[in-house]
């Protein structure tokens, strides 16, 4: 069994950009400006959009967190967008979700610069992926992609089980599967919360991507043998001996499930870096497009 390590891979990543962005200052040129959008004081948007700012740093980037409170108005937020729209100094952005229930999400997601939406989360970028254009990939789904690359992970004629279908994760994660090309040419089963007998589904899978959100839905009896998992989940559990008053958790019953597996990522150190990475990526490449 390997384990996917999205830790090293993440920071292999973040020094080849970190390279990039020295060669861009040798040249004199402006480095990369990635902005963040955060509506409100969730605790865990709050650390995810710290950990994308840090990275920024580590990388060489100039960033701009834009905090705005939890009574922000969908006038207001769509107002800051336009700003980071126009913004030249302003390669790519993200508004961190999920938002606030008096701000509809779409609208939000619309009114996002196409060329600035590292996230990928555009109908403009989201419709370039299914139909193989270039354009900005999810950083979650891209992150899975380069895992898979990066450690040679055969998909072609693999059976691939999704499991979730969120616009973030699962919806993407079961196109970009079923790709012509490397990691893709896998037949693709998506499944949700209206799947009948999922263990059927899940034991006959070459590859499972879990992003559920369930803390060790996938137990050993699910799967079958030299399986190769991915699990997205990372959900806050109490845990009083922790400094921090919690764990995360992910989907995956890690200890039983890794008997079978070939691969798996661990949760944390598996995924969850990757994602950074990638909106790193993503931002270096928005940078270019300006530039073209
Ligand atoms: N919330 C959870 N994941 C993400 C992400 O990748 N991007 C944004 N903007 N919000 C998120």
């Amino acid at each position: 069994m390997t384990i996917l390590d999205g830790k090293k891979i993440s920071n292999d990543i973040k020094n080849e950009i970190a390279a990039e962005v020295q060669k861009i200052k040798d040249k004199g040129e402006k480095v990369p400006h990635l902005a963040a959008i955060i509506v409100g004081n969730d605790g865990a948007s709050l650390t995810y959009v710290g950990s994308k700012v840090k990275a920024c740093e580590r990388v060489g980037f100039e960033s701009t967190l834009v905090q705005m409170s939890n009574t922000t108005s969908e006038v207001e937020l769509l107002e800051k967008i336009k700003e980071l729209n126009e913004n030249p100094e302003i390669d790519g952005f993200i508004v961190q979700l999920p938002l606030p229930p008096q701000i509809n999400e779409q609208q939000v997601l619309l009114a996002v610069n196409p060329d600035k939406d590292v996230d990928g989360f555009h109908p403009t970028n989201f419709g370039k992926m299914a139909l193989d254009m270039s354009t900005f990939i999810p950083a979650t789904p891209f992150g899975i992609l380069e895992l898979l690359d990066r450690y040679g992970v055969e998909t072609k004629g693999k059976h691939t089980v999704v499991i979730g279908r969120s616009h973030i994760v699962g919806r993407p994660m079961s196109i970009l599967m079923g790709r012509k090309g490397f990691p893709g040419n896998s037949t693709v089963t998506l499944t949700h919360s209206h799947t009948k007998n999922i263990t059927q589904i899940t034991s006959q899978a070459d590859i499972i991507i879990s992003a559920l959100g369930v803390p060790n839905f996938l137990k050993a009896e699910m799967v079958k043998d030299d399986v190769v998992i991915i699990d997205v989940g990372i959900t806050r559990v109490t845990d009083e001996t922790k400094p921090r008053g919690y764990r995360i958790v992910g989907d995956v019953d890690f200890a039983n499930v890794s008997q079978k597996a070939s691969y798996i990522t661990p949760v944390p150190g598996g995924v969850g870096p990757m994602t950074i990475a990638m909106l790193l990526k993503n931002t270096l490449l928005a940078r270019e497009r300006h530039n073209i």
